[in-house]
């Protein structure tokens, strides 16, 4: 299966909500589909597509000037480890390169829980480039240690 990475787009909720509902061990919990729902239409997000549909995608935040985030990505389970995390990062960081954004950072499921999923998506983040900067219980919450990782772009 070949994908093509377009964006950034506005306006892909409908596109990608079905990506996130069909990853439940990383998105289970309904409010937070219901959150992702509302801002992924606001945030400039990056599809791989093809005839098909879509196979992932990847919505950037701006935070100020200098510093963006992953708010969320997902890789449809039968497309992942085929290189489309990979392509759509790539391709998320040179557009925030072309407008001098300097770091990325990204949000995601500390080590202190041994969920092994969020295992195989901080294993994906540190292949990537990005760096552990701090687990935080206060972000989310004691249950659910938030780890920020960082990556200078
Ligand atoms: C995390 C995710 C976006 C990665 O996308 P992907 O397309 O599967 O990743 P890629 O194929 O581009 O992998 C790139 C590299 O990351 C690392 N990596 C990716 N998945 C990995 C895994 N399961 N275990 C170990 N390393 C992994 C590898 O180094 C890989 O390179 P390689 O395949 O040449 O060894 C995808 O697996 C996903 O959607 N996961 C569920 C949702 C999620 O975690 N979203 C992010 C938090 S919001």
């Amino acid at each position: 299966m070949s994908f093509t990475i377009t964006g950034p787009h506005l306006g892909q909720a409908a596109v990608c909500i079905p990506i996130v509902r069909s990853l439940p061990e990383w998105f289970g919990i309904e409010a937070d589909i219901v959150h992702y729902a509302a801002a992924i239409d606001h945030l400039p997000t990056f599809l791989a597509g093809n005839p098909a549909g879509a196979g992932g995608f990847l919505s950037l935040k701006q935070h100020n000037p200098y510093a963006a985030e992953v708010y969320v990505m997902g890789v449809r389970r039968e497309c992942q480890r085929t290189g489309i995390g990979r392509r759509l990062l790539q391709d998320a960081e040179a557009w925030l390169r072309s407008q001098n954004v300097e770091y990325l950072q990204a949000k995601t499921l500390g080590p202190s829980d041994d969920d092994e999923n969020y295992a195989r998506t901080r294993a994906f983040y540190l292949a990537m480039g990005f760096r552990p900067l701090e687990e935080c219980m206060q972000i989310w919450d004691a249950q659910n240690p938030c780890l920020i990782l960082i990556k200078r772009l």
